[in-house]
């Protein structure tokens, strides 16, 4: 039998004492547990951190793959350490200082292992807590808002269901953050199909809280009757129901004197063209889109020579569609005047829609290079594309000098 070997599962009290006294005295670097129960397994590990300038401890919980952190002072440390080393059953327990390393192994038969590591003179960094990961929903207080939009929990923890939607939250307000400049003393947007309304209550408190802008107006406008609901009881649970209105209304109804910025994500085949049509009309500024589905011009695109063994196969032909279409709406905002990028705007693995239409109304509109360039691309493919159908009146004036 080796050092320590005993026929129960319980711990000696000399033992407890040692781990309590390691954890709780000077020197401690980590304690870690794991316990094993028929299939499944919990670990718990505790490090002392600084947070604020003070000591702390952070205990990460995993339990069957479900990770939880949370933070004790030294008396709630007291406490779940007496939890540590009265656990039951079959156990490790790994227990490191400055001075050296402790091992207790229970077995399933109930025997406790004990060693120690020679002794040893090791440097503890109290290290700071874990920095929260700066990304713009940190960059104000968000905690109401995730819990109203449900991305988190009570306990403002974003559910793992919704890390997606979190992401996309952030990865949209990121573009916002380097594109718009806050200088504007009032500022009105259109968020166009606005779903649930998690952007357009985030882009709001961004703006609103992050940049702070000091007059800002959001519309939110959607078809649908059970998401304008839900979308204004958001807004009434974070009292911003004055200064976020949500309207029920099909997109080419509404409209707005003017808008300083037109959003428009993931809005159903030409509603992102209305929305950019819109945008052009309202004479916004910033104009931010990321097309959703788009099937009109695969209506009307030939299975044009050189291109056939393209089209004839289904998935190529989408795609092609696809990049024809937001080529012809990147430039026709060209045309009209808009600076525009078309630049991927959340990673291609949390969706294939992933490509957005980044545009700002900043140069002298009607210029040769972008209308030539795209009567080139639409003659050559025989096709009208229902952008330039929509905007007839304002870009009718520009091509007609070409064609
Ligand atoms: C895929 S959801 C996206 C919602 C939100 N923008 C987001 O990204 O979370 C598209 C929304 O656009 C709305 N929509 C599509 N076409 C529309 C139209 N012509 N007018 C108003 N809403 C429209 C739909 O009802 C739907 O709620």
């Amino acid at each position: 039998m080796s050092e320590g070997e005993r026929e129960r599962f319980e711990l000696e009290d000399s033992l407890k004492e040692e781990i309590r006294s390691k954890v709780l005295g000077e020197g401690f670097m980590k304690i870690v547990q794991t316990v094993r129960r028929g299939g499944s397994q919990f670990r718990i590990s505790v490090r002392p951190v600084e947070i604020g300038g003070e000591k702390r401890y952070q205990a990460e919980m995993t339990d069957d793959g479900q990770v939880r952190v949370k933070n004790f002072d030294a008396d709630g440390i007291s406490e779940g350490l007496e939890d540590i080393i009265e656990q039951k059953g079959a156990r490790d327990l790994h227990l490191m200082t400055a001075k050296g390393d402790l091992h207790v192994r229970v077995t399933r038969k109930g025997r406790v292992l004990v060693s120690r590591s020679a002794e040893m003179d090791r440097k503890v960094e109290l290290k700071p807590h874990d920095r929260v990961k700066s990304v713009p929903l940190t960059a104000f207080n968000s905690a109401a808002y995730l819990r109203a939009a449900g991305l988190a929990d009570g306990e403002g923890r974003v559910r793992a269901s919704m890390r997606g939607k979190y992401d996309q939250v952030n990865e949209f307000l990121k573009v916002v953050a380097e594109t718009v400049r806050g200088d504007a003393k009032s500022f009105t947007v259109v968020d166009c199909g606005c779903g649930k309304a998690y952007l357009t209550v985030a882009l709001y408190l961004y703006l609103t809280e992050a940049l702070q802008m000091p007059d800002v107006h959001v519309y939110g406008v959607d078809r649908r009757a059970d998401v304008i609901e839900s979308a204004r009881k958001m807004a009434a649970a974070l009292d911003i129901s004055d200064k976020v209105e949500f309207v029920e209304s099909d997109l080419a109804a509404f409209n707005v004197e003017k808008a300083d910025m037109v959003v428009s994500l993931h809005a159903c085949d030409t509603a992102t063209d209305e929305a950019l049509a819109k945008g052009v009309e309202w004479r916004a500024r910033y104009i931010l889109s990321a097309p959703c589905c788009q099937h009109e011009l695969q209506k009307t695109l030939d299975d044009k020579g050189a291109f056939a063994g393209v089209m004839r196969q289904s998935i190529l032909r989408e795609r092609l569609c696809d990049i024809l279409t937001d080529s012809f709406r990147a430039m026709i905002m060209r045309i009209l005047g808009f600076r525009t990028q078309v630049m991927e705007f959340v990673s291609s693995e949390a969706t294939a829609r992933n490509i957005m239409l980044k545009c700002e109304f900043c140069v002298k509109p009607g210029q040769s290079g972008p209308v030539a360039e795209y009567l080139a691309l639409r003659d050559y493919w025989h096709v009208t594309p229902w952008l330039e159908t929509r905007l007839q009146p304002i870009l009718s004036k520009h091509l007609s000098r070409f064609e």
